[in-house]
């Protein structure tokens, strides 16, 4: 089965992004943490990356891009009738971003809601969207991934904080129409090793308290060596289940565009899936890992500097704390 008319969901009318204008590169980090640009560039490929304002909070990165979202597919927000975003550092624990999103964009009183799966968090959205809109009960959803991960960050921890930054991503979705078609989905998770990546405390286990504040709790902690390992490993897995389920070749893929996590993981992706690394779209040496908002910047950068074509068949895929993946077939 290859004919993408048999296999067709929903389709993105328009896409859009919003990075902070705070640039830090490794230099200007490696004043103040234990560092150096030759240690970040050398394991991760990284050189710079966001960091949003103190008064910005994420539902003002999703504010951006979900507004250039609707400009580009020539949509209002009254035509929104559901709303996801993706994150990992929400505004506060309630009420949702998307709920705080909906008033600052002035959407109608439409479903919105959250969804928490990390760095895999954008293309689960999608998937939840696409199935609500396939529903018929919805008509045009709004999917966002926005982070302000400079919050949850420990800046006394260079093995996590060089790796991070700050942005939005945001695509405007339709049952029909003209646009990006969505063919498949093949999301997963692993609830097997949270410690991998978590963020042990201010949630009902370890609520906040002074404790938890000394022992710095708040922050992101990650065993980056096994991260790297089972990034590569499920990434791989979800591919290929794609692909095969929807009767394609890894040869048939034009473009790829991975999570931005680390420069070292996308090699190892192109490696074993045989797909040449000039197919990934890597934006990550600017901006560092942006988490749920790294694949809808990076699509929305790839699209506007023209690297996809109409017609182009794409791959997109992610891997996340949970440990959560996800990998989305895309017809360009
Ligand atoms: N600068 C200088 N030295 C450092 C730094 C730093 N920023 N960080 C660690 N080091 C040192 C360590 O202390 C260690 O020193 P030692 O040998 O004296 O003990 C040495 O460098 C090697 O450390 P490792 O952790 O073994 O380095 P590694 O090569 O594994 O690279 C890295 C670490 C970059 C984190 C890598 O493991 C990785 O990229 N993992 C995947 C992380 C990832 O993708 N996370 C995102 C998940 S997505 C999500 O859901 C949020």
């Amino acid at each position: 089965m290859n004919s993408d008319s048999e296999l067709s969901s929903s389709v993105i009318r328009g896409v859009g992004s919003y990075l902070p204008e705070k640039n830090v590169d490794n230099i200007e980090l490696s004043k103040r943490v234990d560092t150096s640009d030759e240690w970040i560039t050398s394991r991760t490929g990284i050189k710079a990356r966001r960091i949003a304002e103190k008064e910005q909070a994420t539902s003002d990165l999703a504010l951006e891009a979900a507004s250039a979202a609707l400009v580009d597919a020539g949509m209002s927000p009254r035509d929104i009738d559901l709303v996801v975003v993706a994150t990992i550092t929400p505004d506060m624990a309630f009420p949702s971003t998307a709920c705080l999103l909906q008033d600052k964009l002035g959407i109608p009183k439409v479903c919105c809601f959250d969804i928490e799966a990390a760095c895999s968090g954008f293309l689960y959205a999608l998937d939840v969207a696409d199935g609500m809109l396939s529903s018929n009960r919805y008509k045009c959803a709004l999917v966002v991934g926005a982070e302000k991960l400079s919050s949850i960050m420990d800046w006394q921890d260079r093995t996590t904080c060089v790796l991070f930054g700050d942005g939005a991503g945001a695509a405007v979705l339709t049952n029909k129409g003209d646009g990006l078609k969505i063919l498949g989905f093949k999301s997963g998770a692993d609830g097997s090793n949270p410690k991998l990546l978590h963020q042990p405390s201010g949630g009902s286990l370890d609520p906040a308290s002074q404790e938890s504040l000394a022992g710095r709790g708040h922050f992101l902690k990650m065993n980056g060596r096994e991260i790297f390992k089972s990034a590569v490993r499920v990434m791989e897995r979800a591919a290929r289940e794609i692909l095969s389920e929807h009767g394609y070749k890894e040869s048939d893929i034009d473009h790829v565009i991975p999570h931005q996590a680390n420069a070292r993981i996308v090699e190892s992706l192109s490696q074993r899936l045989g797909i040449p690394l000039g197919k990934f779209y890597c934006n990550l040496d600017k901006y560092g890992n942006t988490s749920a908002a790294s694949i809808p910047i990076a699509l929305d950068e790839a699209r506007r500097i023209s690297v996809v074509q109409k017609g182009q068949l794409g791959l997109m895929v992610a891997f996340g704390a949970g440990l959560t993946w996800s990998a989305v077939l895309v017809r360009f």
